[in-house]
């Protein structure tokens, strides 16, 4: 007969799940001020509701920084090279076969996903600098880029297309940590939180 029992280990240190957080809830405020804007006309409470979204931006610009000097500099699952698993995602590509062994750290296939958002953040960040400067004639960039408008449609552009992949990667981020959580039947989102990883061992239970 088998019993199943868990295997727990600390695997996200404090930084990494502060960031996390921080990163997670300025992008949902950044949606909502964006697109809370977008539903009213001109106004003063408008122009209010951008700016807010352009502090929410700098806030944005802070975490993620913080985070790519944590993913060099922070300890072993911090670390951007733990997210780096280019044969596990070749392989899933060419065979179909989403299976993965079960392993401490960044799921392996999401780990692809988690980079492509920090790309995708880099990006938002400098198209909403370049926005803020040519839109509302804030931020550092301003002296630099103020008065190119043409570059208006381009950063507005780039900027609204990312926004709905990100929107499309926090709908299906969430729903791949319920799946996983009732598939393994193992404690699985709250890691980000904790810091602490679970896996399933199964143990010969003998009859005495
Ligand atoms: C707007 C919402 C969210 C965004 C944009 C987001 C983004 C991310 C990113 C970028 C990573 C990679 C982590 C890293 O930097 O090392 C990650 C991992 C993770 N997130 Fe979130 N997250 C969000 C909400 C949540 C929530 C609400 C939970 C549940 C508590 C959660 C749980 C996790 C877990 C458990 C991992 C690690 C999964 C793994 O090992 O593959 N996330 N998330
Ligand atoms: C990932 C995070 C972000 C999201 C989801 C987001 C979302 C949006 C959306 C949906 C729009 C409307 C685009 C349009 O007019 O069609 C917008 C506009 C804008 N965003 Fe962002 N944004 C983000 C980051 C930033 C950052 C980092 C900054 C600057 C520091 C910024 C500054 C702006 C500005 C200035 C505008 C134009 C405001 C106007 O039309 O007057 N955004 N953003």
């Amino acid at each position: 007969m088998q019993s199943i029992s868990y295997h727990r280990i600390k695997i996200y240190d404090p930084v990494l799940r502060l960031l996390h957080a921080w990163n997670a809830l300025v992008l949902l405020m950044l949606m909502v001020t964006a697109w809370t804007s977008d539903l009213f006309e001109r106004g003063a409470h408008v122009q209010a509701l951008w700016e807010l979204h352009v502090y929410l931006g700098y806030a944005l610009v802070f975490g993620l920084s913080a985070r790519l000097f944590w993913g060099f500099l922070g300890p072993r699952h911090a670390q951007f090279s733990d997210m780096w698993h280019p044969r596990a995602w070749r392989r899933a590509f060419t065979e179909r076969s989403f299976a993965t062994p079960p392993h401490f750290g960044h799921h392996v296939l999401a780990s692809a996903a988690y980079l492509a958002v920090y790309a995708a953040l880099l990006i938002m960040s400098v198209t909403g600098l370049g926005l803020a400067a040519t839109e509302l004639g804030m931020g550092p960039f301003d002296d630099w880029l103020g008065d190119r408008i043409w570059l208006k449609t381009i950063l507005e552009e780039t900027h609204e297309l990312i926004t709905n992949v990100l929107a499309g990667f926090v709908l299906v981020h969430m729903a791949a940590l319920i799946w996983h959580e009732r598939k393994d039947s193992t404690p699985f989102a709250q890691s980000m939180v904790t810091g602490y990883q679970y896996l399933r061992t199964y143990k010969d239970r003998h009859r005495e």
